[in-house]
């Protein structure tokens, strides 16, 4: 396909991001505008206060986006701009935007499916060991509202294969973090605390689903919870002080349960359909445990998005617009927001 020019507009949940890239591979700016500190003093995201501030961030980061760049509107070939899933209130001020930049332009809107706009994260590697590999591939999503196996046969084609019946992967690292008063967002914290661990600690049952792949987390996070009671370390004061050793020990023995479920789940599941290889993404696949993990045991090759770029950005949104939509589409102005897209839905 020819070289094209796509900007990404990014506003699903709590970071405000636009970026412009160079034929779906190449990024030429990238700016990201994370809410993590506003939100850090509730434990967790605010909807309303996360739309409000995509409404005072959004401009800035679009202009910045463009001027690092060093381009105007007219340069680009496509404006792409995740509809769902997400945050209602959020996605809309990111869909409002770009319908407002392609409506004064008459640069054509491409709607991404921000989960699409994750696995395409992995084509913005600089050496890029997917150029070896061929379709099908398995695609492990794992965010903080996603825990998604798809099959990916072909550039935008997906099928969800399985799912979390409950707490996404992400969501059970914050959920952890909170009880194990750690910091927000939760999986780097658990990551930071479980690698001064000795190993100590008695280890979690590994989770699983009755007769299906499919993932679920809310029981080893009762587990947890339980043996922080148990350990006497929850429910605490505010201004307690917390055995940091402790706190150390319980966060790696919960990371090894959730990367050997991870792991465990996707290679067989990889088995099972015959893929070639398998693309690690989302906000979880920054984790290094689970990087290194299924690295180690995959006997398919294996590709993962560096990890800044694992969580939400605009580039992924450029880059899953520009593979998704070779043909550009007309664009189509009631397009409306979906809340609860899944992984290969289209919606409309
Ligand atoms: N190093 C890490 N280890 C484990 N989890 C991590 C790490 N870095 C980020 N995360 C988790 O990733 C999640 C954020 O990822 P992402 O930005 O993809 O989620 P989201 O956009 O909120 O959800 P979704 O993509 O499902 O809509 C959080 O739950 C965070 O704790
Ligand atoms: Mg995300």
């Amino acid at each position: 396909m020819d070289k094209k020019i796509i900007l990404g507009i990014e506003t699903s949940c709590d970071e405000t991001a636009a970026a412009v890239v160079d034929s779906g591979t190449k990024i030429i700016s990238n700016i990201v505008a994370s809410q993590a500190s506003l939100h850090a003093t509730f434990g967790g995201i605010v909807p309303e206060v996360a739309s409000r501030q995509h409404i005072l961030a959004i401009s800035t980061v679009i202009n910045a986006a463009m001027s690092e760049a060093e381009m105007k509107i007219n340069d680009l070939d496509g404006i792409a701009v995740t509809y769902g899933p997400g945050l209602a209130g959020s996605l809309l001020v990111g869909l409002n935007a770009a319908k407002g930049l392609s409506f004064g332009s008459s640069v054509p809107l491409l709607p991404v499916n921000h989960l699409e706009g994750h696995v395409y994260a992995t084509w913005l590697n600089e050496s890029n060991k997917l150029e070896e590999i061929d379709f099908p591939l398995l695609c492990l999503i794992v965010s903080g509202g996603h825990t998604d196996l798809a099959l990916m046969s072909a550039h935008g084609q997906f099928k969800l294969i399985n799912r979390t019946r409950d707490d996404a992967a992400g969501e059970a690292f914050d959920k952890a973090a909170r009880v194990l008063g750690l910091g927000y967002p939760g999986g780097p914290e658990i990551q930071k605390a479980a690698e001064k661990a000795k190993g100590t600690e008695k280890p979690f049952p590994r989770p699983k689903v009755k007769n299906s792949n499919d993932f679920s987390f809310s029981g080893l996070k009762t587990s947890l919870i339980q043996r922080a009671v148990d350990k006497r370390i929850y429910p605490r004061e505010d201004d307690t002080c917390v055995d940091s050793e402790l706190v150390n020990e319980i966060s790696f023995a919960f990371q090894e349960a959730v990367v050997d479920t991870l792991v465990d789940r996707t290679l067989k599941v990889a088995s099972e359909l015959s893929v070639k290889g398998i693309i690690v993404s989302g906000g979880v696949a920054a984790n290094s445990c689970l990087r290194s993990r299924i690295e180690e045991k995959s006997p398919l090759p294996v590709v993962m998005p560096k990890p800044a770029l694992c969580t939400d950005n605009g580039a992924m949104i450029a880059s899953a617009g520009y593979f998704k939509f070779k043909e550009l589409p007309l664009t189509k102005w009631d397009l409306d927001i979906l809340p609860g897209l899944r992984i290969g839905e289209q919606g409309f």
